[in-house]
């Protein structure tokens, strides 16, 4: 009994880890609800982000031609939409801003965000670009990173739009992190429906196959 007792309580051990996992940032954070297989939502994600993003932060981690590949582009396509014109395709895919103007500038360096979906998970950071706030003497503070160097980037898409364009913008850019975090995720997804259903096809043929051989013995 006793023992049992051990192995359904290593059982239950990931799950309370996961649920330290979410309440940790001490505020509550809302559902991202993206979509990785939306592939429109990756497109889109990758404009803004490289409109709205790149001119702080880099994704180094990651080339242009991969998520071309991954996102549906060509190579063409996404040197004319993400980058720009600049650079080459086989490039990783750095932020425009200046070496060392950072520092400068926010007092820190806006960190490269190819594994920050990985790092503190999806809800965070669709919490952290909408969880902007203008304080009492006019400037701007975020209830998730409180005293952030950050700017309200994404000020100027709420203002001109309605709330489910600017709730969509940011579901969007988080769905384009999360696809830079780990990349290899949609090839797994799809990857995932063809071994169910290769493994579904070989049961059909499988019991084809016995009840051909059994025909024939009474039994
Ligand atoms: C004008 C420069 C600038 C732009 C543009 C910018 N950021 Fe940042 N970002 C920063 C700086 C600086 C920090 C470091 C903030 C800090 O430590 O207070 C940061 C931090 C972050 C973090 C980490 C927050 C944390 O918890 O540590 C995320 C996530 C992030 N940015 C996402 C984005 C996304 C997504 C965009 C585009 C929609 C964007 N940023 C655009 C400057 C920028």
């Amino acid at each position: 009994m006793k023992k049992l007792l051990i192995i359904c309580s290593l059982f239950l051990l990931p799950l309370s880890l996961s649920a330290q996992a979410g309440g940790g940032y001490g505020i509550t954070l809302e559902h991202a609800n993206n979509d990785l297989r939306d592939q429109a939502s990756l497109q889109r994600g990758a404009v803004l982000f490289s409109n709205y993003c790149m001119a702080c932060h880099s994704i180094k981690y990651i080339r242009y031609n991969r998520i071309a590949r991954n996102i549906g582009w060509s190579d063409d396509e996404i040197m004319e939409k993400m980058a720009y014109g600049q650079g080459r395709v086989v490039d990783d895919v750095e932020t425009r801003m200046l070496p060392d103007i950072a520092k400068g500038v926010f007092g820190t360096e806006p960190p490269d965000l190819s594994l920050m979906s990985r790092l503190k998970g999806e809800d965070y950071i669709y919490t952290f670009l909408r969880a902007y706030h203008e304080t009492e003497d006019g400037t701007w503070d975020n209830t998730v990173l409180k005293g952030t160097a950050m700017p309200n980037v994404l000020e100027g898409i709420k203002r001109h739009s309605t709330e489910e364009e600017y709730e969509q913008a940011a579901r969007d850019i988080t769905n384009f992190l999360s696809y830079v975090g780990e990349p290899s995720k949609l090839d797994r997804l799809d990857l995932g429906w063809k071994v169910i259903a290769f493994l579904l096809l070989m049961l059909l043929l499988t019991y084809l196959l016995k009840r051909e051989y059994w025909k024939d013995i009474k039994h």
